[in-house]
Parts: C-alpha cells; sequence; structure tokens
C-alpha cells in the first residue's frame, strides 16, 4: 500500500477534536484560527449545537468542518437528549470533546461516557464563581482579580480538575460587558494553549490534580496575561 503523504497522513495522525457549542462560537473560532495557523496539534473534525440558531455553526461551516444540530427540545427527557448527544459525539471518534460555551448541563452517564477525554472552558477563576452571570458575580463582589478556567468535566458541574487559569483584572469603571470582553480574550489564548498541550498527551490526572509534563518552572498553566508565545 502506498505510504501515506502531505496532508492526509498529517491528518491521520492528528488528535480527532469535537467542539460542543450553543451559541456564539468565538472559542470556537479561536480554536479553528489555532488549527489553520498549524499550531492546535489537532483537528476540529465536528461541531454539534444543540440550537439550530448558534452563530458558531455559521464560523465551523466557513472553515469547512462539518456540524451537526441536537435541539434538546426535540427531547422529552435530559436523559434522551444527552444519550443522543453521546452518539453523535461518538459517531466522530473523538480523541477530545471540548465544552466551548456549551450551556447544557451533561449527566453523568455522559460525562462517564467521555471521561478524561471531555474539557470545558468556564469564565471565571474556579473555584470562585461556578455557574452562570460570572462577571456580575465578580463586580457585585468587587473582586480585583477574575478570569476563567479550562477543566476536566466531572457529573459535578464546574468543579472538575482545573487544567489552566487565566486571570485579568477588574478595572475601576467596569461594566459587566467590558468585563466579560476582557476575559473572553484570555479565554481565546487558554482554550487553544490547553487543546494543544492535550493533543501533544502532555496532560496527566491523579487526585484531582493536572500535571502538564514539562511545563516550565513559572507555569505555563497560568496565564496572568495571555500570552502568544504558549
Ligand atoms: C464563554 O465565555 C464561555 O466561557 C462560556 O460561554 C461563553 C461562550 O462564548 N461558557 C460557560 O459559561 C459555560 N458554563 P463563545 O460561544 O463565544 O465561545
Amino acid at each position: 500500500m502506498a505510504s501515506l503523504r502531505g496532508a492526509n497522513a498529517l491528518t491521520m495522525t492528528m488528535r480527532r477534536i469535537c467542539v460542543l457549542i450553543s451559541g456564539r462560537g468565538s472559542n470556537l473560532e479561536a480554536l479553528l484560527a489555532a488549527m489553520a495557523a498549524g499550531t492546535l496539534g489537532g483537528a476540529v473534525v465536528a461541531v454539534v449545537s444543540n440550537r439550530a440558531d448558534a452563530r458558531g455553526l455559521a464560523i465551523a461551516a466557513a472553515h469547512g468542518v462539518p456540524t451537526r444540530v441536537l435541539d434538546h427540545r426535540a427531547f422529552a427527557a435530559r436523559d434522551a437528549f444527552d444519550a443522543a448527544l453521546a452518539d453523535a459525539v461518538d459517531a466522530c471518534a473523538p480523541d477530545l470533546v471540548v465544552l466551548a460555551g456549551f450551556m447544557r448541563v451533561l449527566g453523568a452517564a455522559f460525562v462517564r461516557r467521555f471521561d478524561g477525554r471531555l474539557i470545558n472552558i468556564h469564565p471565571s477563576l474556579l473555584p470562585a464563581y461556578p455557574g452562570l452571570h460570572t462577571h456580575r458575580r465578580a463586580l457585585a463582589d468587587g473582586a480585583r482579580i477574575h478570569g476563567c478556567t479550562v477543566h476536566f468535566v466531572t457529573p459535578d458541574v464546574d468543579v472538575g480538575p482545573i487544567v489552566a487559569q487565566a486571570a485579568v483584572p477588574v478595572l475601576p469603571g467596569d461594566d459587566e460587558s467590558v468585563l466579560a470582553a476582557r476575559v473572553l480574550a484570555a479565554e481565546h489564548a487558554l482554550l487553544p494553549a490547553v487543546v494543544r498541550w492535550y493533543c501533544a498527551g502532555r496532560l496527566a490526572v491523579a487526585d484531582r490534580q493536572v500535571r502538564v509534563a514539562g511545563e516550565r518552572a513559572d507555569g505555563d498553566a497560568v496565564l496572568a496575561v495571555p500570552r502568544p508565545d504558549q
């Protein structure tokens, strides 16, 4: 058999990534930009949304990535939606499943099925502010530092092992949208970095602690300000 060459060989060895979204898709866009730049170390092979009107679907299509919509409202029970979603995700044989603004809580059966290869980006420095309205809550508390977290997903919401975090300042005069935009810019640096480490086989979890193999002494997984060289 002829050996695989060029792009084909590359695609065959690339980690396969399935991204789940519910809306805007800017984190998906950051992953696709890294993929196009050749710095992701993996290939986004499918995007699944629980909403047909998610803007991220058009972003995926513009990058030639196949999309699928599974509307949770078409399912009578949460478990039935989760099972159909798990089948849709499994159909693309992913090495990694990324929740990038996927706004449905996934049940234990789904999470167990993708255990160790399911990550989420959350717009706060967990364990502070799990759940919704994180920027509003940080402002209400007078927090001086805020940010985002990428973590492995476990059945309990927003408490899985933390892989990496990016911090941003909360500045005088910030309102919710200004702060959200600052955090989002940090998300766009953090998520592709974590996916790159995962694809390179650099992440290991033991006793809820994530090790990043080869991490520098000053901490690759701590982004005080987004560092484009990471
Ligand atoms: C992001 O800020 C992400 O952290 C957040 O939703 C936004 C999605 O934006 N996720 C959650 O709140 C999950 N609990 P995007 O669609 O533009 O990537």
